[in-house]
């Protein structure tokens, strides 16, 4: 296989990483003996001034290592060996007798980082594929050809700590400015700058020396400052469920006084013990799913979608709002049609914070945030829509309102525009029975807030044409979120899995339990916010609307607690939107409502597990009812959806995951006798049965 290019000219050599039969330059075991070999054949060439080391691909420096070899790593001691083995090969350009320089005009990420950290200089190009980062924390393990030991060198402890703890990638630009590379000059002028910096690194290279930067002060002089607090970010943003996190720190504290040869075995040490974990073979699983959701278009055969540049979003509350943000930051023209223009101002407001954000992180400037609430109009009437390529409605969740806004649209828009409706619940094909063309609408769920949940469901009727499919999940996928094409039945995919586990919690209050420790309990399982956290900030109206719906459709399988009907209905909270729902909402504090507390006289004692179980069983059983209805292509997906949609834990691998971690033996016998205690509900799905039957798992066809 052929691996490098080797070429000298006039006493400058240039190895060009192009690794054949493959569209990518990735650090894989055979790629590394090529290096090797090479590296040995290097270290005594007489002729060589100067060496470059350049890539051969299109927008690709090198993209990491080699995924599928980190997962098939399962034992410590062959991890150690295999890390340390690649250690030593990278650490073989380091001591080159000449300079060297990585050029990088693309993706530089993980192991491709690490082997630019080896040369003694970096150039980058201000080329948008211009990707630097060490992201291997987002693996669950951490940088082990010399990242951690050789990246704070150049930019000093806190920084080295940020960007390999939260996993950053940066552009060319940033990258400079952080002392990740010595220079970023613009692609179009990469050859005659590449000559003119090495002829700098021939000539003056303390000029370029000079100009790196030796750290903070608090680096250099208090690092035990800088520790302590990394580590209560880390633990504010992981709570301690992420050990790569932990890991990196400890690895950086002990190995802060020594040698580069020490600091690279322990490194090499931490990262073995780390990429033997399930939690690392479980985010590996999720990388995966997420690069195949990448490739998804919606449809089975080949359909192009067509392009959509201008938006109608119909409703300016809280969905439409951020429906509107999300399209103008796309920029497209977005024209919002309200009822009242007095609702413009709401709108407008909250559309302008989520950009006040954006600012502040100085990922916009004033400038193009102007540009971008430019393409923003409003109507009261349906002026515009003629033109328009998609309309997207956010109404009420009301099936005679919605229908009778179809029928204005069918009359004013041209007849291959899109339809697309963002309900929460309603059945698809059902609301375009009327239609004249319901193979333009389509369903395209967002998530709350809509700015911040990277979650897309797309869910086709009965007659939603393959184009109309394939343009909404480009258009999803364009807009930055992840789209994932769902069956249409009642609460598509998400909503149906999660209602029934705000449901079970609520029931276990309803028999005793004390709904906060509910909430503490499932938080420290690791979801974002316990249920009835969660309840109150959905809106106890949306979350009621929307399990009601489930209830008809469903039966008694999601039959309404009582409680969430009293505290609805009777006691007219609505959570946090007005201060008051299970808990009650005061500037930056959460309390108990004791009112609703009061609903409960009975008191019983529940352990931890059988909170646990009813809660996550109830979403196991009705996920594989959803794969057993075809309500999803398969388990990774679902398990994705759930992360996305919901915060479902990744360090678990998804849902589904879990159930294959705990048996799905074991999870069919909990739910015979949660069936037999408290109801039908439990009663384990078809696929669950077959499943224990046959000695299956959910992602053993993977
Ligand atoms: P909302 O009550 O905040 O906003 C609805 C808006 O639609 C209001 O501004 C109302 O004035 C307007 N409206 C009603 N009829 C209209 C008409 N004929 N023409 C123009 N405007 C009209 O409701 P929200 O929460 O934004 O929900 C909208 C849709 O999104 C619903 O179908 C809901 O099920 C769905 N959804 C809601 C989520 C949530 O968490 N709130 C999450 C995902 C979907």
């Amino acid at each position: 296989m052929k691996t490098f290019d080797f070429t000298l000219d006039n006493d400058i050599a240039t190895l060009c990483f192009d690794l054949e039969d493959s569209p990518v330059n990735i650090l894989s075991a055979d790629v590394l003996r090529s290096l090797d070999a090479k590296l040995d054949e290097l270290k005594s060439a007489k002729n060589i001034k100067l060496l470059k080391v350049t890539s051969g691909k299109e927008g690709i420096f090198i993209a990491g290592a080699d995924i599928s070899e980190i997962e098939n790593l399962k034992d410590e001691e062959e991890a150690y060996e295999v890390v340390r083995e690649g250690q030593k090969i990278l650490s073989k350009i380091s001591a080159l007798p000449y300079p060297t320089l990585a050029v990088i005009n693309g993706a530089c990420l993980g192991g491709g980082l690490e082997l630019a950290l080896c040369c003694d200089y970096r150039l980058a190009t201000e080329n948008p594929k211009t990707k630097i980062g060490l992201p291997e924390v987002n693996l669950g393990v951490l940088p082990g050809f010399g990242g951690t030991q050789r990246l704070k060198v150049l930019t000093g402890l806190s920084k080295a700590l940020e960007l390999i703890l939260g996993g950053k990638i940066l552009n060319g630009k940033k990258a400079e400015k952080l002392g990740l590379v010595d220079a970023c000059v613009p692609q179009g002028y990469l050859e005659f700058k590449e000559a003119a910096f090495v002829d700098m690194i021939l000539t003056s290279p303390k000029k370029i020396l000079d100009k790196r930067q030796k750290g903070s002060l608090l680096d250099r002089y208090l690092p035990s400052v800088v520790f302590s607090y990394a580590r209560k970010n880390v633990m504010a943003k992981t709570k301690g469920k992420y050990p790569a996190a932990l890991s990196i720190l400890d690895l950086f504290e002990k190995t802060q006084n020594r040698g580069i040869e020490e600091g690279l075995e322990f490194e090499a040490r931490a990262f073995s013990k780390l990429v033997i974990t399930d939690i690392s073979k479980n985010l590996i699983t999720l990388f995966y799913t997420s690069e195949a959701l990448k490739k998804e278009v919606g449809v089975k055969r080949k359909v192009n979608p067509v392009a959509i540049n201008m938006i109608n979003v119909i409703g300016a509350g809280v969905m439409g709002a951020g429906i509107v943000f999300q399209f103008s930051k796309l920029d497209k023209l977005v024209r919002m049609k309200l009822r009242r223009y007095e609702q413009a101002g709401q709108a407008m407001k909250s559309i302008a914070k989520v950009y006040e954000g954006f600012m502040k992180r100085h990922r916009l400037t004033k400038a193009e945030v102007g540009m971008k609430l430019a393409h923003i109009s409003y109507t009261t009437e349906f002026d515009g829509f003629k033109h328009c390529d998609l309309a997207l409605e956010a109404i009420v969740e009301n099936t005679d309102a919605k229908q009778e806004l179809y029928a204005q649209l069918e009359e004013i828009m041209d007849e291959k525009a899109i339809i697309a409706s963002n309900t929460s619940s309603l059945s698809i094909s059902m609301l375009s029975e009327k239609m004249l063309h319901p193979e333009r609408f389509v369903g395209m769920h967002f998530f709350n807030p809509v700015p911040r949940m990277p979650l897309v469901e797309i869910i086709p009727g009965k007659k939603t044409s393959a184009k109309t499919i394939a343009t909404v999940v480009a258009l999803a996928k364009e807009a930055g979120k992840t789209p994932i094409v769902v069956g249409d039945c009642a609460g598509f995919l998400v909503n149906r899995i999660l209602l029934p586990y705000i449901n079970e919690a609520v029931r276990m209050f309803e028999e005793g339990a004390d709904f906060e420790r509910i909430d503490k309990l499932l938080l420290d399982f690791g979801m974002p916010m316990g249920p009835f956290v969660l309840a109150d900030e959905v809106g106890l109206d949306v979350g009621y609307k929307v399990a009601k719906v489930l209830e008809d459709a469903y039966g008694e399988r999601m039959q309404v607690s009582p409680i969430l009907d009293r505290v609805y209905q009777q006691m007219k909270l609505l959570g946090n939107k007005s201060g008051k729902g299970f808990y009650l909402h005061e500037a930056k504090k959460r309390v108990a409502n004791d009112a609703v507390k009061s609903l409960v006289f009975s008191k019983r004692q529940f352990d931890e597990h059988e909170i646990i179980d009813r809660t996550m069983l109830i979403m196991v059983n009705e996920a594989a009812m959803c794969l057993q209805e075809g309500i999803v292509d398969n388990a990774q997906y679902l398990d994705m959806a759930m992360l996305m949609g919901t915060g479902f834990p990744p360090f678990r691998g998804g849902l589904l995951k879990y159930a294959d971690s705990i048996g799905i033996e074991s999870i069919v016998i909990t739910l015979q006798s949660l069936a037999k205690h408290h109801g039908l509900r439990f009663e384990p799905a078809k696929l669950l049965l077959d499943m224990a039957k046959d000695e299956k798992t959910f992602y053993e066809n993977r």
